[in-house]
């Protein structure tokens, strides 16, 4: 039995624990939390070992991997510890704030031989998937241009609002809009040049476009969190390849050619705690990227999606955007 130790019980946290608890060979066995009623909710239906701080489960648990979902400002400092005590971490998104943790997490995964993931779930998403098969594949072609956005109210559910402070979450640019550059860089690589914008109105950089320029195609990446609440949040995408569009918004997920629109299935899988049909969507990628941090785990294989060095790629990518004068 795998030994999950889950530190941070807030929104991410309870995703998690969610998704661990309808796994088959793992257990979640300790969880961490400031807000002890956070923590028992989380626990509840498992035996899980409950801890009042992170440090606190990362210095005592018997654990055999930990999952840190902190406030990003967070993420460096346990994710450090916790790669002294075990071999497997998990590091939700951004996995930090600035290069220079980036690095110091690179340089202690180095020594201490720890595997890390880092919560990029988009490249675990279904129609996210689907979409990197095709162009892989190239079933339709080569592509011609690509547009994704992300569109969202403004985050208040966090622990003492701190994600709407740009100095503790990095703004709408790192927690939303490095979704998108981080699926587009995992698919396309680096682009030739790019040009970015933002705005400086307000919240700064609550607003981030950038184009990416290929050597044969041009890719669209707009984020932001300025919409408000009765806005529902968008997450979208449109691929138009050299036979046919793939498209993933308010329509559904879809397939444009001469003949018309097609749908695209995505299947639906069963999970051992019994969840499936229309609950596993309430799981999403969550789920996938979590069985395949997890299934490494057990086999002690090491992490080859979404690793450590991504995640500090597509933030440093990130960084050059906001760091863009034109
Ligand atoms: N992958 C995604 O789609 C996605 C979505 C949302 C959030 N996230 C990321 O997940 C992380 C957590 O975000 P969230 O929305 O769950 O935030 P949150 O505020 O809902 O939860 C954070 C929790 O950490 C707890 N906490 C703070 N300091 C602690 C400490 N020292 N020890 C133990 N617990 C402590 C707080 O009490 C709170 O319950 C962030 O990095 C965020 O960017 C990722």
């Amino acid at each position: 039995m795998l030994k999950i130790g889950l530190i941070g019980c807030g929104f991410m946290g309870t995703m998690h624990a969610d998704c661990y608890k309808n796994m088959e060979g793992v257990t979640l066995a300790a969880v961490a939390d400031l807000r002890r009623d956070k923590a028992e909710a989380v626990a509840e239906g498992t035996d899980a070992a409950i801890y009042a701080d992170g440090r606190d489960l990362i210095a005592t648990a018997e654990v055999d991997v930990i999952d840190v979902c902190l406030p990003t400002y967070l993420h460096t400092e346990y994710a450090l510890l916790a790669m002294d005590r075990v071999k497997y971490v998990f590091i939700e998104k951004p996995v930090a704030l600035t290069a220079e943790e980036g690095h110091a997490l690179l340089e202690k995964s180095q020594r201490t031989g720890a595997h890390v993931q880092v919560g990029q779930v988009i490249r675990f998403w279904d129609e996210y998937v689907e979409l990197g098969k095709i162009v892989r594949e190239g079933t339709l072609g080569r592509v011609v241009n690509a547009s994704f956005r992300r569109l969202s109210p403004r985050p208040t559910w966090g622990w003492e609002e701190w994600l709407l402070d740009t100095a503790r979450s990095g703004g709408a640019a790192q927690d939303l809009h490095i979704h998108d550059v981080d699926y587009v860089l995992s698919l396309f690589g680096e682009p030739r040049r790019f040009f970015s914008v933002k705005n400086t109105l307000g919240e700064k950089n609550s607003y981030v476009h950038t184009l990416l320029q290929y050597e044969d195609f041009a890719v669209s990446v707009e984020g932001t969190w300025d919409l408000p609440a009765a806005r529902p949040f968008e997450a979208a995408f449109r691929v138009v390849f050299e036979r046919g569009v793939i498209e993933n918004a308010g329509a559904g997920f879809l397939r444009y050619d001469a003949d018309g629109a097609h749908p695209i299935a995505i299947e639906k899988k069963e999970l051992a705690g019994g969840y499936k049909g229309d609950n596993i969507s309430d799981l999403g990628g969550y789920y996938n990227e979590l069985l395949y941090f997890t299934e490494r785990a057990k086999a002690g294989e090491p992490i080859a999606c979404a690793t450590l060095a991504d995640g500090v790629s597509s933030l440093e990518f990130l960084l050059r955007e906001l760091a863009f004068q034109g």
